[in-house]
């Protein structure tokens, strides 16, 4: 039968990524980090030196762009032409670089094509999957469509608290300014900040992690 297929969409620091995964652990669902895939492309287009302004050249590394992405929610391992970049694409480089790259056509509907393809061969019973147009675009018939969202000092805080978890350290005043930059930016080619007809909110700005987790966790069930 085919998996229970989870969409989640959001704005950063949303707490997304990390209530995906562990709604996906408790689940037993595999998880696709979408946004993992643009970060690669960014680490790809940064790497060979090309302007990634220039979209005929950010296409053009489109066909040598090589991407995997483990489904397994406890070890997400992302490779690109065989080497490990799953920490090179958490550094604040790409963070700055992901969105115009990102804002590409021809990358979006070369990189849904593969989410969808990755979807489809899922084995397990479901999959979360999770970015800014998962509900909308890449899978807009999914059983289960969720809008998470904070208010921007919360994602803010909570966003420079995920970092100074990894090698990167920045305060939550310059975050907050590279959030509200990046969203500001995704804004223009994704509309992420308000839910389609159908798509269930969840304002997770009063709520912890764990309450965040056990409200996808409803929504899951309700509707399946
Ligand atoms: O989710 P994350 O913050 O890691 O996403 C990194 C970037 O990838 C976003 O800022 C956005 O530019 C792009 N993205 C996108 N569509 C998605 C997921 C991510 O454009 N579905």
């Amino acid at each position: 039968s085919e998996p229970t297929v989870v969409a989640i969409d959001g704005p950063a620091g949303s707490g997304k990524s990390s209530v995906s995964r562990a709604v996906a652990r408790v689940l037993g669902f595999g998880y696709l980090d979408t946004g993992a895939a643009y970060r690669a492309l960014a680490w790809l287009v940064n790497g060979s030196g090309i302007d990634r302004e220039d979209v005929d050249a950010v296409e053009g590394i489109l066909p040598t762009f090589d991407y995997t992405i483990g489904l397994d929610p406890d070890v997400v391992v992302v490779t690109v032409n065989g080497e490990d970049v799953t920490d090179a694409i958490r550094q604040p480089e790409i963070s700055a670089s992901v969105s115009a790259v990102a804002r590409v056509p021809h990358v979006r509907e070369h990189l849904n094509t593969l989410f969808r393809s990755i979807v489809a061969d899922t084995y397990v019973p479901g999959v979360v999957i999770e970015g800014r147009d998962i509900t909308t675009v890449v899978v807009p018939d999914a059983p289960v469509r969720i809008l998470l969202t904070a208010d921007e000092a919360v994602r803010a805080a909570r966003r420079s608290l995920e970092l100074s978890d990894t090698a990167v350290r920045v305060t939550a005043e310059a975050t907050g300014d590279q959030i509200r930059a990046r969203d500001a930016a995704d804004s223009q080619v994704v509309d992420f900040m308000n839910a389609a007809e159908g798509v269930v909110t969840i304002d997770s700005t009063s709520l912890n992690f764990d309450e965040t987790v056990e409200a996808v966790i409803n929504v899951i069930r309700a509707a399946t």
